[in-house]
């Protein structure tokens, strides 16, 4: 079977090939009637044993825009509350019989052991695991900023390259951070982060981007920025920086946002904390493509699920000529 589980996994030809067929999925959405039948009589779980808005429900109007049979299983209010292993909840599964599962978990690694152990036959899609990685969120991020710095049209089969993309906040403890980097440097970018000391993990000098700690400085050069949420549920009370020291160094208000060059975005992954990372001014400005990346996650979903369990392009365009 073959999974999505990380955007490190991905080459730029894989990457590429989704985007330009996250742009044919989107057309489905232009549609009166937003369905394709490419996954009928297949069966998919969304599986999340944390907490989810946008990925969970994305996933599922992306199935449901393929025509599969959805499963939604969370873990509040199963069986897992009493105790029950990641192998049960699989093996539960597989007696079910199901085509793809795509599992959303705390700790890191999950997905792969999932997708390795032999406890499930099926197709496996990482939704977010720990601090690790989500890779559908690197593609949709990828997505919009193709969409907003090359074009729609201009974009197809194009990367990214000589884009340069500033990522801010809390990186220790962001999967879309370590995603968006792996993923950006083989779509071409060049990445900057930019966080305080104690929010950026060890070893992150080996990672393919630059470090930085001075954001008015990296802002002129950006042609997208995104803030990442600071994510104290994952943190010891004692690392809590206070939020009005973090806001002042690292906050994008409309003052640091008009430093931008005027073509930039601003970009974020959600949930947002205004007043934290992001100043609800900007949160709200046309220039926050927040609520685009949204719409643009259904888009990469389908075509994710599409290309794991339903074919190759040309079928692809079959598929959608044929519902036209
Ligand atoms: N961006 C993201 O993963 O949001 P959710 O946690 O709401 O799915």
């Amino acid at each position: 079977q073959r999974h999505l589980i990380s955007a490190a996994d991905l080459t730029r030809d894989d990457a590429v090939l989704i985007l330009d067929t996250a742009e044919e999925m989107a057309r489905v959405a232009d549609r009166p009637i937003k369905k394709l039948p490419t996954l009928r009589g297949r069966t998919v779980v969304n599986l999340f044993f944390e907490d989810s808005t946008r990925t969970r429900i994305s996933f599922e109007a992306a199935e449901k825009r393929l025509s599969a049979d959805v499963i939604n299983f969370t873990a509040k209010g199963s069986s897992v509350s009493k105790g029950e292993s990641l192998k049960d909840t699989a093996q539960t599964l597989e007696a079910m019989g199901v085509d793809a599962v795509v599992i959303r978990h705390g700790a890191s690694g999950a997905p792969y052991r999932l997708a390795t152990s032999g406890w499930i036959d099926a197709h496996v899609i990482n939704a977010g695991d720990g601090t690790h990685q989500h890779p559908t969120q690197a593609l949709l991020d990828a997505f919009t900023m193709r969409r907003r710095l090359v074009g729609r049209d201009a974009g197809l089969g194009q990367d990214l390259s000589g884009r340069h993309i500033t990522l801010v906040g809390d990186v220790l403890h962001s999967r879309v951070a370590r995603s968006n980097v792996d993923l950006l440097h083989t779509l071409g970018a060049e990445v900057t982060l930019v966080a305080p000391p104690t929010l950026l993990p060890v070893g992150v000098e080996a990672w393919p981007c630059e470090v930085s700690y001075d954001l008015d400085r990296t802002l002129p050069k950006s042609d997208a920025v995104m803030m990442l949420r600071v994510q104290r549920e994952r943190m010891k009370a004692a690392f809590f920086p206070t939020e009005r020291e973090y806001s002042r160094r690292y906050g994008l208000d409309g003052e640091r946002m008009r430093r931008m060059p005027d073509h930039a975005i601003v970009m974020h992954p959600g949930p947002m904390v205004r007043g934290m990372e992001i100043t609800a001014e900007v949160a709200d400005s046309e220039r926050c493509t927040v609520v685009e990346q949204v719409t643009n996650g259904v888009s990469i979903r389908m075509a994710v699920l599409y290309l794991l369990l339903g074919g190759n392009e040309p079928a692809l365009t079959h598929a959608a000529r044929t519902t036209e």
